[in-house]
């Protein structure tokens, strides 16, 4: 099949790259030059293991292109996915305006059917929007041209991104039910049939509950974790351990075992987004989602949590005092800083007068530009913070190691040496990696997140 994505982010660039995998062809367009330039070179802007190389060979194979050429990308496929940025607005509602664009350069230079799929987590209610514009710019043409919109969440995750897109555990399908809507829907179906062939994981049903399904998806995750860092912090004041609750109760299947993690809160592009943009829409029909406002009121509180608990134990000045900190990115396997608790930690530390020795395995320079960003106000913090290549070199004479993203190179270091370096033998450790037991036996002070120490 010939397919247009537009938009090469995230979710735009793993989807185009995935489907022509599976044999189609694909064409991304992307109005920034600057990336189309450096897709072409065979550079890709975003850290994804394996996205690199699969571009590569599906470029090499023919199945793969890249253009700014708007009207193009309308001619070449017959499905056109949008999958463009929706960042949140000052008011916590999602920003259309890029999925808007979209809709209305498809609108522009269509001349025949067009599925137009939205890939970006959308507001309830933006099909009907995106129909309207389509409507509106084939009017104004005054051309026929049919078309139906499709709403095709993305549940893909960061750091997993392509095999959680090439093994779905569903895929959700909303469209109208009128001729187009299942003309549509058949397209999609023959699109997706390669993930079908042993288990029907296709969901079909109307738009508004797919563009709905996205994010009650997120919320529910989120929730998850907000509990859990609540209950973590009760089992901290009565001296439980929530590694042992979370497998008391993850074992019952109606619970589960994932997504129970207890840790310095949930970052990332998404979930702070579409829980704020769900109590967002809530709000606009007149309810309050109280679960879900108190789900982020609870996040927000839990991203101090590790300077709260280095507060406890130094008092709020920390001057002279210098900490070595593993993990940047928002977690492991990208490079990905937005919302990352680590920039929380950095502030509050770097304010209090304490010097930063950071190291990740991948989101330094990511790191670096985040925190310019954040100490715009106050540069002389900046001078506070280090960036090493190697997590050795951070804790070389450090008061504390504080861990605030659970990259796989962290699981087990060679804690004899990380003893031997430090000033002091005291983890403070935001993603309960290590048992408290075998970090006692190691000689250390530990604490961690809800582990009744
Ligand atoms: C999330 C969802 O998991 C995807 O299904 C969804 O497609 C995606 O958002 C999206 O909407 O695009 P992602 O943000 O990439 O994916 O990352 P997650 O692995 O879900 O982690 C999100 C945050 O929750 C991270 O900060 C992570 O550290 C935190 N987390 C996760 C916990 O604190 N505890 C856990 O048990 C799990």
């Amino acid at each position: 099949m010939q397919i247009t994505v537009v938009g090469t982010g995230y979710v735009g660039l793993v989807t185009g790259t995935c489907l022509a995998d599976l044999g189609n062809r694909v064409l991304c367009v992307d109005v920034d030059p600057a990336k189309i330039a450096l897709l072409e070179r065979g550079e890709v802007p975003i850290y994804e293991p394996g996205l690199k190389e699969l571009i590569q060979d599906n470029v090499a194979a023919g199945r793969l292109a890249f253009t700014t050429d708007v009207a193009a990308g309308v001619a070449f496929g017959e499905i056109q996915f949008i999958a463009v940025g929706t960042p949140a607005a000052a008011d916590g509602s999602a920003d259309l305006s890029q999925v808007l664009q979209a809709a209305r350069n498809i609108g522009r230079h269509m001349t025949d059917f067009k599925v137009v799929v939205n890939k970006s987590t959308v507001p309830i209610g933006t099909g009907e929007q995106v129909a309207g514009i389509l409507r509106e710019e084939i009017a104004q043409r005054g051309v026929t041209a049919s078309f139906a919109v499709v709403s095709n969440p993305e549940f893909l995750k960061e750091g997993a991104a392509i095999a959680d897109f090439m093994r779905p555990d569903r895929i959700v399908l909303g469209a109208d039910d009128t001729p187009e809507g299942q003309r549509a829907l058949a397209l999609m179906r023959r699109l997706y049939a390669p993930f079908n062939r042993h288990h029907e994981r296709t969901r079909v049903m109307d738009v508004k509950s797919a563009e709905f399904t996205k994010y009650a998806a997120n919320a529910m995750l989120a929730t998850r974790i907000s509990f859990m860092n609540e209950l973590a912090n009760l089992a901290d004041r009565v001296g439980a351990d929530i590694e042992s609750v979370r497998q008391g109760i993850g074992s019952d299947p109606r619970i589960g075992y994932s997504f129970l993690y207890a840790g310095t809160g949930y970052g990332g592009s998404c979930f702070p987004k579409d829980v704020q943009a769900l109590a967002h829409t809530a709000r606009s029909h007149g309810q309050k989602l109280r679960v879900l406002e108190a789900v982020e009121s609870v996040n927000d509180e839990q991203k101090s949590v590790i300077a709260r608990k280095v507060f406890e134990r130094y008092g709020e000045r920390l001057e002279g005092r210098t900490f070595a900190l593993w993990g940047l990115a928002f977690k492991p396997n990208t490079d990905d800083m937005r919302e990352a608790p680590s920039r929380g930690v950095i502030a509050a530390l770097a304010r209090a007068g304490a010097r930063i020795r950071a190291h990740d395995p991948v989101a330094m320079e990511q790191a670096r530009a985040a925190l310019a960003e954040d100490f715009r106000a106050e540069p002389a913090l900046l001078q506070r913070v280090e960036f090493v290549r190697h997590p050795m070199d951070a804790v070389k004479d450090a008061d504390a190691l504080v861990i605030v993203t659970e990259w796989k190179a962290y699981r087990s270091p060679n804690f004899g040496l990380i003893k031997a370096a430090m000033r002091e033998p005291l983890i403070f450790d935001g993603r309960n990696l290590y048992e408290p037991q075998d970090m006692q036996q190691a000689g250390f002070t530990y604490v961690g997140i809800g582990r009744g120490t």
